[in-house]
């Protein structure tokens, strides 16, 4: 089993689970967010919070909507659709 999960919450932030210790979550210079105590924590995605990277709630307040979900990759062996002509 991995020690890092990561959870794309449904309308939500990327939820982040494992060991103390075994994530370093860094910014644009490479300067570490302080993860001390914390095993688990919450990315925002809908680019509204006000505490980035780390989500506030404020996508609940937004309407953030996301619609991603897993999915097996398409078969390769299909054929591919014709493209649109304009
Ligand atoms: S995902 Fe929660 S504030 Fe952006």
């Amino acid at each position: 089993m991995a020690q890092v999960k990561i959870m794309a919450r449904r309308n939500g932030p990327f939820r982040v689970e494992a060991p103390e210790g075994a994530i370093e979550l860094v910014d644009a210079d490479g300067n570490a967010y302080d993860l001390t105590g914390k095993t688990a924590f919450s990315l925002c995605r809908c680019g509204g919070s006000v505490n980035k990277p780390f989500c506030d709630g404020t996508h609940s307040t937004i309407g953030f909507e996301a619609a991603e979900a897993a999915v097996k990759e398409v078969d390769k062996a299909a054929p591919e659709q014709p493209k649109a002509s304009s």
